[in-house]
């Protein structure tokens, strides 16, 4: 693996946002897995501004997002697919058919867990990736998660409800207890993983991940065994490495 820090969180979008940009002008029809939450909220502005300013285009890239709630809208503002929208894809000039997200509405969620599977059975070029801090899951997978595990229904712990409820106005209760998570096998089977921590609230779960033992319990340790995982950290998130 290979470690970049940084001093804070902007200069880590910006850098991040750049390999992203090079790989797309290299690649334009790149593959590109992305996630939400609100670490990579900065690399989005980063994309869009290179869009803008240095037209950067997105015309021929493929997105797939990590996961979505279910039981939520595209539509519903506490949504992953509203979220992308707000953040990237209404700004870029990305077709909108070539942006995937599992849909939270879906009448058969496990059929539309198998079809978004599909869809990924092409490895990605470049996966963005954040971790949760109390649990170290990664999209939606959650402590226990198999390895070779494909996209599928999960149920959401406790934990991760508990990190996620401050971005529901209506607090834990309007949380949702379900969501549809890319699998771990695909996660791995990218061809680049980078994965993002910033904050000294992801110091601790990004030293196990990175350098504890490789366990079921912590999903992001799976990325130890990636062989092209770049991990950036700002300096607080690097802390105790
Ligand atoms: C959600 C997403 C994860 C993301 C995590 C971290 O739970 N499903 O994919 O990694 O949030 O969020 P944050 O970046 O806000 O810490």
């Amino acid at each position: 693996m290979r470690i970049h820090i940084f001093n804070d969180p902007l200069e880590l979008a910006a850098a991040a946002a750049h390999e992203v940009a090079c790989a797309i002008r290299v690649q334009p029809l790149l593959r590109l897995g992305l996630p939400t939450g609100s670490t990579p909220i900065p690399l989005y502005a980063h994309l869009v501004q290179l869009h803008r300013e240095e037209g950067l285009s997105f015309q021929q890239v493929t997105a797939f997002n990590l996961d979505e709630y279910l039981g939520l809208a595209p539509d519903d503002p506490n949504s992953y697919s509203y979220f992308m929208a707000e953040h990237l894809f209404r700004h870029i000039d990305i077709p909108l058919a070539n942006t995937h997200i599992p849909h939270g509405l879906a009448a058969d969620p496990h059929a539309e867990a198998a079809r978004y599977d599909q869809l990924l059975q092409e490895p990605l070029d470049i996966l963005l990736l954040g971790i949760n801090a109390l649990n170290g899951h990664i999209g939606f997978n959650e402590p226990g998660s198999p390895w070779d595990s494909p996209c599928r229904v999960v149920e959401l712990t406790p934990e991760t409800r508990e990190s996620n409820a401050p971005h529901f106005p209506g607090g834990l209760a309007q949380t949702p207890t379900q969501a549809i998570t890319m699998g771990i096998a695909a996660i791995m089977q990218s061809r680049r993983v980078f994965l993002m921590a910033t904050g000294t609230g992801k110091a601790e779960i990004i030293q196990k991940a990175l350098h504890g033992p490789q366990v079921l319990a912590l999903p992001g340790s799976a990325l130890q065994s990636h062989p092209q995982l770049e991990v950036y950290l700002d300096k607080a998130a690097a802390s105790l490495l």
